[in-house]
């Protein structure tokens, strides 16, 4: 389903990048208009779309609002019509990120923001001869853009304080993180700090200290892991000891603090450094394809992502924000009808939820069927503060039935339907849906317990009144199709079989 009121975004040129904030704009709700001077930009950025959808609506334990409309459109002024947001992504060019400027702002509105995905140009260079300078922005993502959250903004002094503040909320609308820079530089911070990593490396392999492989296993073994978490400063600081950052910094021979490196000097790409660069990474990556080896980058960020959210930590913390942000669903049953199961989780399968089948693995079920639970007791007033008061509910016994396949990326929805709320046992019944197909069921006991002694007791008597007026409701519907099965059969067919031995 397209969100027909959906906020509008032009992205002008359709590349690596181009399409990268195609997909993160469309798969946040807004309607996404492309425009590309090249024919084979549809087929490449369908194939982007194709891999956003899989990994990145799982980095949200939400459900995220319907998919924006994409379209694709040969003239520039088209595209750019009505949109809040114009992302330049065309090569690193600045004539032709000046021609392309001229003919959007002959064509958008004086509000829009154009932001340029340039990893190398000042505002002030982008903006030079520009009919209103103030509306061209750095706005500098890294790829996947539809992963990995960072945004550099650079600013020029036309921006404005309004524009700033829509620029810092719009971003924030579609997942991203943006970092203001206090004021313009050649390359921005990330790929300064980039072109200095970049640099060492290419003198280890000049020099012949090491390859390719030896150098990235440097990184992905070691520190490169330290700063996906902490950066480097924080990382450092914990290396300086109880004294931190100061001791490191005037520690004798620290070694941060060493002249190890080749200051600026960048060894020269001579046609034999190239080859050998190209043909250790050919013999390092050379048996995975590009589309390969993007689907495996695309994987192990969502794991990578997804374990900093346990921690809520950097990224993690940003991705849980957004969750709490986005979460539309209600905190009460005063806001919901008992007539029917109530609503209880809505999310797209994450990419690591995926098995070696290629659908979701078995334990994941019980996970979003978990949370269903948590949900639902939440929804009857059993949530955190509750339980920091000493009492919960247990699990006593699952049964999960898988019913049909589900694969990454998909949309899930949980309801849920109270079948028995008596003294200290609550029977639910969740069922997992996706769209109209209903995927899997799980029917739970559980035990409400006094988290000091550990023993069962039965619940207060306003959370007994909520389950009670649920549960009354709950009684008018039908009993579900799969409730009180036992593995193997349904329960019908295990009445039966109790009653004597099956015939044959
Ligand atoms: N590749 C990266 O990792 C990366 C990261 C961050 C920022 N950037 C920046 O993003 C920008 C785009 O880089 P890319 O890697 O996506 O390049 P790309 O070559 O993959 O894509 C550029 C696209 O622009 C299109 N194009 C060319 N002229 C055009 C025009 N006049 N109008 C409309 N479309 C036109 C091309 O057909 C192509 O599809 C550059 O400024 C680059 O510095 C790149």
């Amino acid at each position: 389903m397209v969100a027909s009121g959906a906020r509008k975004a032009a992205i002008i040129g359709g590349g690596v990048i181009g399409g990268g904030w195609a997909a993160r704009f469309a798969l946040m709700g807004w309607n996404v208009r492309i425009h590309d001077t090249d024919r084979d930009a549809e087929r490449r950025i369908n194939a982007i779309l194709g891999r956003a959808r899989a990994s990145m609506p799982g980095l949200w334990d939400v459900a995220l609002p319907d998919e924006g409309k994409i379209s694709f459109h040969d003239d520039l002024a088209e595209a750019v019509e009505g949109a809040e947001w114009i992302q330049e992504s065309v090569p690193e060019r600045l004539d032709l990120k000046h021609e392309v400027y001229a003919a959007i702002q002959s064509a958008c509105t004086e509000t829009a923001i154009i932001g340029s995905s340039s990893s190398g140009f000042r505002p002030s260079e982008l903006a030079e001869g520009a009919a209103r300078p103030g509306q061209i922005v750095v706005a500098h993502p890294f790829n996947p853009v539809y992963l990995i959250p960072l945004v550099e903004i650079v600013t020029g002094p036309g921006t404005g304080e309004a524009r700033i503040e829509r620029i810092r909320s719009t971003l924030r609308d579609i997942g991203a993180h943006p970092l203001f820079l206090r004021r313009e530089i050649d390359a921005h911070i990330a790929d300064r700090l980039l072109a200095a990593v970049w640099r060492e490396a290419l003198w280890l392999v000049s020099d012949g200290v090491a390859d390719t492989a030896e150098i990235d296993d440097a990184i992905r073994y070691g520190f490169g892991l330290r700063w996906a978490q902490m950066g480097l400063f924080e990382t450092y600081r914990i290396a300086g000891g109880e004294a931190g950052m100061r001791q490191l910094l005037t520690r004798l021979g620290a070694s941060p603090n060493l002249p190890w490196s080749k200051l600026t000097d960048m060894p020269e790409l001579t046609d034999e450094l190239v080859e050998t660069i190209a043909s250790q990474s050919d013999a390092q990556s050379g048996r995975h394809s590009t589309a390969e080896l993007e689907q495996i980058r695309d994987a192990n960020l969502v794991s990578i992502l997804r374990g900093l959210k346990t921690r809520d930590w950097g990224a993690g913390r940003l991705l849980n924000a957004t969750d709490r942000r986005i979460d539309g669903a209600p905190k009460g049953l005063d806001a919901l009808s008992l007539t029917g199961p109530l609503p209880t989780g809505a999310r797209a399968v994450p990419l690591d939820w995926s098995d070696i089948n290629g659908h979701m693995t078995e334990h994941r079920y019980l996970q979003a069927f978990g949370d269903a639970t948590d949900r639902f007791l939440g929804l009857v007033g059993c949530d955190a503060e509750y339980i920091a008061c000493g009492h919960s509910y247990f699990t006593a016994e699952t049964h999960i039935r898988h019913l049909a396949e589900i694969r990454a990326g998909a949309l899930i929805e949980i309801d849920t339907q109270l079948l028995l709320a008596e003294g200290r046992r609550m029977q639910v019944f969740h069922r997992m849906w996706e769209s109209s197909r209903l995927v899997a069921t799980a029917e739970h006991m559980l035990v409400h317990v006094d988290l000091g002694s550990r023993r069962a007791v039965a619940p207060p008597a306003d959370l007994k009144e909520r389950l009670d007026k649920v549960a009354a409701a709950h009684a008018h519907l039908p009993r579900p199709e799969g409730a009180g099965a036992a593995v193997g059969r349904p329960l019908e067919r295990k009445a039966e079989t109790d009653a004597g031995p099956e015939a044959g």
